[in-house]
């Protein structure tokens, strides 16, 4: 019996496969290389001196999908795959719609066929919108405002009704705060092509000396010192979550919804002085005018997470930053 990871080349996929491995599971990837590479998988293998099989498959193509099902007993899926840029996603809706969309449900439908009916899908803080208050528990109100938001939003409720049609399926929805952070070993971690978009990979470019200084957008938003404030996630901690997670769903049928955070909040400015005193290295930064579409501040109540899951972050903010410099340090070419 094996356990697909869908998208498991990628960021989390690959963190979240370690684990697994390393806990004796059986382990299935599928992926299409849409936004990660091949090494990815062999120095999976490097880390965790175990070997599994893998699919170079796009979601989209449901003979592919039937095939990874046909040669493999799939007893669960982690539903990585998709597509994640935000601003992307606003000027390309309908890629988005139909990677996501489509993709999982060509992956639900051929589950179903095989009698492979537990999915645990990765979810997103964006489902909450600018929150009413924080931390953000689990009941909070749903709203998003950007394709990508929305196709997280929509497969969380088309998987919420698979499970109504169907009480035989286990459905564990995980939304994420801000995963970052890379393997200790330097091996895996988050390389995004061109300019990145989130703080921490454009945090090492600018300590890189790859980009000339940061703009933190905005200071003048109600937090501690006026930039914004988030949820940072070690990716490790999060991989974790993941067999927490997979452990539940193998004991109790239902829809399950976990915040994978750590229930602090760190500013920008916050993570800019974090990351020169744990890794000594300058991080230029300018004050920019506020980003369009941010919140002033977005963390977890991860209670629900440790009480039902057991499960409860390991990694500090110093720790973070360190790793997530070592895997630029050791990778440089
Ligand atoms: P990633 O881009 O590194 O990994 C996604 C993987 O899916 C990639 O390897 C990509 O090649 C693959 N993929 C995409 N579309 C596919 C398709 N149609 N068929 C097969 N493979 C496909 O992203 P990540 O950061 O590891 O995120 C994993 C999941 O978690 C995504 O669904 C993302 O939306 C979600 N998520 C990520 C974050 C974050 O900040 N990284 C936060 C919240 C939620
Ligand atoms: C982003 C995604 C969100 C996703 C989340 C978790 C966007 C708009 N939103 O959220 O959907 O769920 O990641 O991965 O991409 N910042 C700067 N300068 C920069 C980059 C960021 O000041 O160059 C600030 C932002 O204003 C924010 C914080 O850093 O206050 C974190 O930004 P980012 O890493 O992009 O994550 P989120 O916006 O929280």
């Amino acid at each position: 019996m094996a356990v697909l990871l869908t998208g498991g080349a990628g960021f989390i996929g690959s963190h979240t496969c370690v684990e697994l491995l390393n806990a004796n599971e059986e382990v299935v990837i599928l992926d299409n290389f849409s936004n990660s590479k091949p090494d990815v998988l062999d120095k999976i293998r490097t880390i965790t001196g175990k070997n599994f099989r893998f699919y170079e498959v796009d979601l989209l193509d449901r003979d592919g999908v039937e095939k990874v099902f046909a040669e493999n007993d799939i007893e669960a899926v982690i539903h990585f795959a998709g597509l994640k840029a935000v601003g992307e996603s606003v000027q390309k809706p309908l890629e988005y719609y139909h990677n996501n969309i489509t993709g999982t449900l060509i992956l639900c439908d051929v589950m179903r066929k095989h009698n492979c009916k537990n999915i645990v899908f990765s979810s997103s803080a964006t489902v909450y919108g600018s929150p009413k208050s924080v931390p953000i528990k689990e009941d909070f109100p749903l709203s998003t405002t950007n394709p990508y938001g929305s196709t997280k939003l929509m497969l969380e409720q088309i998987l919420s009704d698979v499970f109504v049609s169907d009480n035989d399926w286990c459905v564990t929805l995980l939304r994420y705060f801000n995963p970052i952070g890379a393997h200790k070993s330097g091996l895996l971690g988050e390389n995004p092509n061109g300019i990145p978009n989130n703080l921490m990979p454009y945090i090492c470019q600018v300590a890189d000396g790859r980009l000339e200084k940061l703009n933190v957008f905005g200071n003048d938003y109600p937090t501690h010192d006026g930039t914004g404030v988030r949820d940072y996630i070690h990716v490790v901690d999060l991989a974790n979550g993941h067999l927490k997670a997979l452990i539940h769903s193998r004991k109790e049928k239902g829809v399950h919804i976990f915040n994978l955070g750590t229930g602090v909040g760190y500013s920008v400015l916050d993570i800019v002085k974090a990351f020169e005193k744990a890794n000594n290295v300058k991080v230029p930064y300018v004050i920019a005018p506020r980003r369009a579409g941010d919140i002033a501040e977005c963390y977890a109540d991860a209670t629900k997470a440790l009480e039902v899951l057991g499960w409860k972050t390991q990694y500090d903010i110093e720790q973070m930053c360190k790793d997530s410099w070592n895997f630029i340090v050791t990778n440089r070419k």
